[in-house]
């Protein structure tokens, strides 16, 4: 791991890995982002989550000094990335969603060549394909390989020169669902390498399955940035609990105390309430504690209220 992290001053928390302050870009008409502040902690996963056109990539862009905001100030490792620096480089890692890739060589000699782009040795090619799992497709052609495998081996380029701060645009978009899993699990180590990881995404799983903080941003603004789980306790949507509806009426469900909404879907009771325990203790008095189903409120009920359900797409 690099020394050089930044410092912290000797009384205060560390410097962020990332500050963004009042950023806004347009491209022509088109407003990609808008006045947006953030701070990335160092040693978090940080999410970016949003539609497309939300304006996720030009962020990203922005923080690695790919692209000069209009209006505002970016800092990262204590330095600016615009212009471009090639000390603040060496400690960044980047997969952008259009990752070129030497085609015609195979796996390892590509990153071999990435290895020498950056004065490292042969090693280093190994051992990040090792880092990403694809250590025995070394030799398969870059060509040749599953897009689960090429996203690994963008991630392999990001990783290689050991970066202390890693961005990633969308790494799983378009894999299948066994693939995401699976690069899921080398996003994970990394984090618990203690690297801090800036990653951008649609899939509202992928955001609460691994990110320390979510920013929600949609049509170019910063709508929220907070844990997923305070992200989902902040909207208070009810829990909703499911009974078979021969075991249950909605009568009866109307009846209990703490209960704001009945509904039957495909069969079953619909309970929505927020104060589930209470609920539950009710409704398992009545039908057996085991027959009942509970849904939590999850990320997806809070992304679809703040970007609003016309956002899709
Ligand atoms: N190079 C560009 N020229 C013109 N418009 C662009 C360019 N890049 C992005 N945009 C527009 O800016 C908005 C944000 O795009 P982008 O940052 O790529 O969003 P996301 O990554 O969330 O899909 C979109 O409306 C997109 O069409
Ligand atoms: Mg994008």
């Amino acid at each position: 791991m690099s020394s050089a992290r930044s410092t912290p001053d000797a009384a205060g928390p560390p410097a962020p890995a990332v500050r963004l302050d009042g950023v806004s870009k347009s491209y022509g008409e088109v407003r990609a982002l808008d006045d947006v502040s953030l701070t990335v902690r160092q040693g978090e996963f940080f999410g970016v989550l949003g539609p497309n056109g939300a304006g996720k990539s030009t962020l990203v862009e922005i923080m690695v000094g790919m692209r000069r905001p209009d209006a505002g100030t970016v800092s990262v490792l204590g330095g600016s990335p615009w212009p471009r620096d090639t000390a603040l480089l060496r400690r960044i890692g980047v997969q952008t969603q259009s990752s070129a890739f030497f085609t015609r060589l195979t796996a390892g000699e590509h990153l071999a060549t990435v290895a020498a782009l950056y004065g490292l040795d042969r090693a280093a090619a190994g051992r990040a394909l090792e880092q990403v799992d694809l250590a025995d497709r070394a030799r398969t052609r870059v060509d040749d390989l599953s897009g689960g495998q090429r996203q690994r081996l963008a991630l392999a380029t990001a990783l290689i020169h050991r970066p202390d701060l890693i961005f990633l645009d969308e790494p799983t978009a378009a894999l299948d669902p066994q693939a995401r899993r699976s690069l899921w699990e080398v996003l994970r180590s990394l984090r618990g390498e203690g690297r801090t990881i800036v990653c951008t995404t649609h899939h509202l799983d992928e955001a609460e399955a691994l990110c320390d903080r979510v920013a929600i941003v949609a049509r170019g603004a910063l709508l929220a940035l907070d844990s997923p789980g305070s992200l989902v306790r902040s909207l208070a949507a009810p829990a909703r609990l499911l009974v078979p509806a021969d075991r249950l009426s909605v009568a009866q469900a109307e009846g209990l105390d703490g209960v704001d909404r009945v509904t039957v879907e495909g069969g079953e009771v619909v309970i929505e309430t927020r104060a589930a325990n209470r609920v539950l203790v009710a409704v398992g008095e009545l039908v057996g504690i085991e027959t009942v189903q509970t849904r939590t409120a999850t990320l997806e009920d809070a992304y679809l209220r703040l970007t609003g359900s016309e956002q899709h797409g």
